[in-house]
């Protein structure tokens, strides 16, 4: 199929918006929730970063891709202040959605944030999951224990170097039910959009701490839905990435 045609074919099944919602079904869960009884860490609040004064202009138009990092560990504040600028929320809407600091289609915020973490002061490397209304994580895996998933995450990505050079890696996962409730097969188009938001947000606030950040969206699907154990059969994917480390 040449790639007009396929473009064709991807708006042409895109653009309804025939939703479940109108058939009145039940809103999918606004969150994936934790394991019963699971113990999450507290994130500490982000309110006073970055303690540098920060002009708007300056900070768009130092926006930069960084690739390379050095050794030295985030702080939790700084972890802290990067979840709640890119997936905070403020307020719990009813039907599953929720004000957060990114706009969002419909304020649906159909992403889980997952983090594969080397280097944040007082939290072991590892994979954790953010709940985004509890603002805490959820520890997922340690990474010294796992060898294997550490290398299978990190060989999923186009640009290798990057994630295993950097502090913290992020990866948006899509809960695509959680758009096409309201929006149907239009629904897709938003999770994109939406993810573009949240990377832009990311990128600034690293940058508002002197910060090096890198957008990742080359890698391979299946792989790294596999290295993450998202529930790929019933649609979770991960839809977006960014690196990030101290310069
Ligand atoms: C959607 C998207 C995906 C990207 N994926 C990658 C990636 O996988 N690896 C990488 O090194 N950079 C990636 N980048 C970073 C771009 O290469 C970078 O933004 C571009 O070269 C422009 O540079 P600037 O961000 O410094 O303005 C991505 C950027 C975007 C917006």
């Amino acid at each position: 199929m040449d790639q007009q045609e396929l473009l064709r074919q991807v708006l042409g099944q895109t653009r309804s918006s025939e939703s479940a919602r109108r058939k009145n079904e039940e809103p999918p869960p606004a969150e994936k929730q934790p394991p019963e009884g699971a113990k999450l860490l507290p994130l500490p609040e982000p309110e006073l970063l970055p303690d540098t004064q920060v002009n708007f202009l300056e900070l768009i138009e130092l926006r930069t891709t960084q690739r390379k990092y050095s050794g030295e560990s985030l702080t939790s504040k700084e972890l802290s202040y990067l979840l709640w600028c890119t997936q905070g929320v403020k307020m719990a809407m009813p039907n599953g959605g929720s004000r957060r600091n990114v706009p969002s289609a419909g304020a649906r915020h159909a992403f889980e944030t997952y983090l594969f973490v080397q280097r944040v002061e007082g939290l072991p490397a590892g994979f954790y999951r953010f709940l985004a209304f509890e603002h805490a994580l959820l520890p997922l895996q340690e990474l010294s224990a796992t060898t294997d998933a550490r290398e299978d995450f990190l060989s999923s990505f186009h640009s290798r170097p990057v994630v295993e050079n950097s502090a913290v890696t992020f990866v948006w996962v899509a809960e695509p039910e959680r758009m096409l409730y309201p929006y149907g097969a239009r629904g897709i188009r938003y999770l994109y959009l939406d993810a573009g938001h949240v990377c832009e947000n990311f990128y600034l606030a690293a940058e508002s701490m002197r910060l090096g950040a890198c957008a990742l969206g080359a890698f391979e699907d299946e792989q790294l839905g596999t290295a993450l154990g998202l529930d790929q059969a019933n649609g979770e994917f991960a839809i977006y990435g960014a690196a990030v480390g101290k310069l």
